[in-house]
């Protein structure tokens, strides 16, 4: 069982789709903890009704987000979790947070990456033109949502979409996309080398 820990800024949508995934036995591990740096993020009381660990971390006294990343660590460390999934956290990561958990956080982003990286993919994705557009789980890096890609669904963008629709059918796939991918990790079936993520099968 992989110790997990998942860090959240807001909804917490994502979050749910994990937890209700450990639930029903299809993620080898389990959520030791949930960690935000915003208070009223619903994502907290998600944990908190199961009584999975909650802990808002105030970023405003830390100048440095290398400073505010060295506070997150020791409640991650303390967790002893394996894996560091963010799910919908609103900050870049330090090279302190990310060389205590080398290819061990990953990320989901509401687009086919490398289009629309950053915080307006769906926005943009609408705005461009798109036909098809989608989310991505990938390892973070130092990079903005750059690091290899783990798993992609592709979403038809749809004549009368609005953000809104569209932001709500992509995250219907990345409810489904994250806990996949979160499972193979578990399972030790995820291989990095260089740019791409190699799944071992069997
Ligand atoms: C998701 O759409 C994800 O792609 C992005 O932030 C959103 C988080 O939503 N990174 P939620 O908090 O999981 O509902």
């Amino acid at each position: 069982m992989k110790r997990i820990a998942v860090l959240a800024s807001g909804q917490g949508t994502n979050l749910e789709a994990i937890l209700e995934a450990v639930e029903r036995d299809e993620i080898s591990g389990r959520v030791v903890l949930v960690l935000s740096d915003r208070e009223k993020a619903a994502a907290l009381e998600r944990a908190r009704r199961r009584g999975i660990e909650a802990l808002y971390l105030d970023p405003r006294p830390y100048r440095e987000r290398a400073a505010y990343d060295r506070a997150l660590l020791e409640p991650l460390q303390r967790s002893r979790c394996e894996l560091v999934v963010l799910a919908g956290f609103m900050r870049l990561l330090s090279p302190v947070l990310l060389e205590a958990f080398p290819n061990r956080v990953m990320n989901i982003h509401p687009a086919l990456l490398p289009s629309f990286p950053g915080t307006a993919g769906v926005e943009e994705a609408l705005a461009y033109g798109v036909k098809v557009s989608g989310c991505t789980v990938h390892f973070v890096d130092g990079g903005l949502d750059t690091g290899p890609v783990i798993l992609q669904e592709a979403v038809p963008v749809l004549q009368d979409d609005t953000v809104e629709l569209l932001r709500g059918r992509i995250q219907a796939a990345e409810h489904r996309l994250y806990p996949r991918a979160i499972e193979l990790y578990c399972r030790d079936q995820l291989r990095v080398k260089g740019r791409r993520c190699l799944i071992e099968t069997g």
